[in-house]
């Protein structure tokens, strides 16, 4: 298999945890995972039938290059590993299946992940934006009056959800819900940690011309009780980027990943948005492929196949 051979589910001999929309976890012992960005892609919450090349590797190199800086930051987060030589450096027996999983897989610390997903709005855009025409709020908090379809928002807001079971939709909550599941404390450092990532986040989008318009973070128990920054990180899957240059307040804005694909679908007719998905073109397929690639350029400023990931786990 060539190094770059699209992956639409990986098959390592490890015991597979969880095969998800996107990822596939296995478990390397009780303290450790192997979390392979596969190549597929979702739409409307729809796996398509064709992987998007290039798509894992960049899901998976992004949350490295934001876990770089986020450890500098302070934030304490899963990842060991994301550096091939240094995974099978740990863990020799990965060396025979090399070309399925590097650069598109994560070695991570084993947490118990919070059923909480914690998501930030910093532009109001989305679900967010529907239930403030609706009712005036967003996640059941009052908001100023007036506001425009993809207005900014300062502060950002921490606007959670449950994590849905497979096939169903991920469901907004108040805060106060949180706090009834999990408790003032945890809520409430959920709620701040959440915000400050983002915030952090924003900021560094901002200077390389991308709107972080919103984002999902997850976060994990060790065994000791500490709290760490799990899943994917500020990554096109995860968040909603926009980008500057045709930003216009009052009305959506273009995606700069999946936007092809949507447009493609919207364009389709008598597919309603329920498994299984349609085909994709060739062309739809090198044009996502081209985005997310274009995605990890402008946010690094590093082409991805130069890209060489942060030797984590030489001090682990
Ligand atoms: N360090 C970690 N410890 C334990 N579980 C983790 C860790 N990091 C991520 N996970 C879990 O691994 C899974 C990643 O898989 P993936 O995102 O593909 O599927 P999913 O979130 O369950 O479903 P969806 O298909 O809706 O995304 C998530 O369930 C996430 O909570
Ligand atoms: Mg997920």
């Amino acid at each position: 298999m060539s190094d770059h051979a699209p992956v639409l589910r990986s098959e390592l001999d490890l015991t597979l945890l969880h095969r998800g929309k996107v990822r596939d976890v296995y478990e390397i012992d009780g303290e450790t995972l192997l979390m392979v960005a596969s190549d597929r892609i979702s739409a409307f919450d729809v796996v398509l039938p064709q992987p998007i090349p290039f798509k894992g590797e960049v899901l998976t190199l992004v949350t490295a290059w934001w876990l770089e800086q986020l450890e500098g930051q302070g934030v304490g987060h899963h990842l060991i590993a994301v550096d091939p030589d240094v995974i099978i450096d740990r863990h020799p027996d990965l060396a025979a299946s090399r070309a399925i999983w590097q650069r598109r897989s994560m070695l991570v610390r084993r947490t118990d992940p919070v059923l909480v997903e914690c998501v930030v709005r910093g532009f109001i855009t989305g679900s967010a934006w529907k239930e403030y025409r609706q009712s005036g709020t967003l996640a059941g908090e009052p908001l100023p009056e007036g506001l425009q379809e993809s207005q900014r928002l300062d502060p950002p807001i921490f606007s959670p959800a449950t994590k849905a079971q497979e096939g169903e939709h991920d469901e907004n909550i108040t805060f106060s819900q949180v706090v009834e599941l999990l408790g003032a404390e945890l809520a409430g450092r959920l709620r701040d940690l959440s915000r400050q990532i983002y915030e952090y986040g924003r900021d560094v989008a901002g200077r390389h011309d991308i709107i972080l318009a919103d984002t999902k973070f997850e976060f994990g128990h060790l065994p000791s009780g500490e709290l760490l920054l799990i899943d994917e990180v500020l990554t096109p899957d995860s968040s909603r980027f926009w980008p500057k240059e045709t930003y216009a307040v009052g009305r959506g804005q273009p995606s700069l990943d999946k936007q092809p694909i949507r447009d493609w679908l919207d364009g389709l007719d008598g597919w309603d948005k329920t498994p299984p998905a349609p085909d994709l073109p060739p062309e739809v397929v090198n044009a996502a492929s081209e985005r997310y690639q274009d995605v990890f350029r402008r946010l690094t400023g590093v082409a991805l196949s130069a890209y060489v990931p942060p030797r984590f786990g030489t001090n682990r």
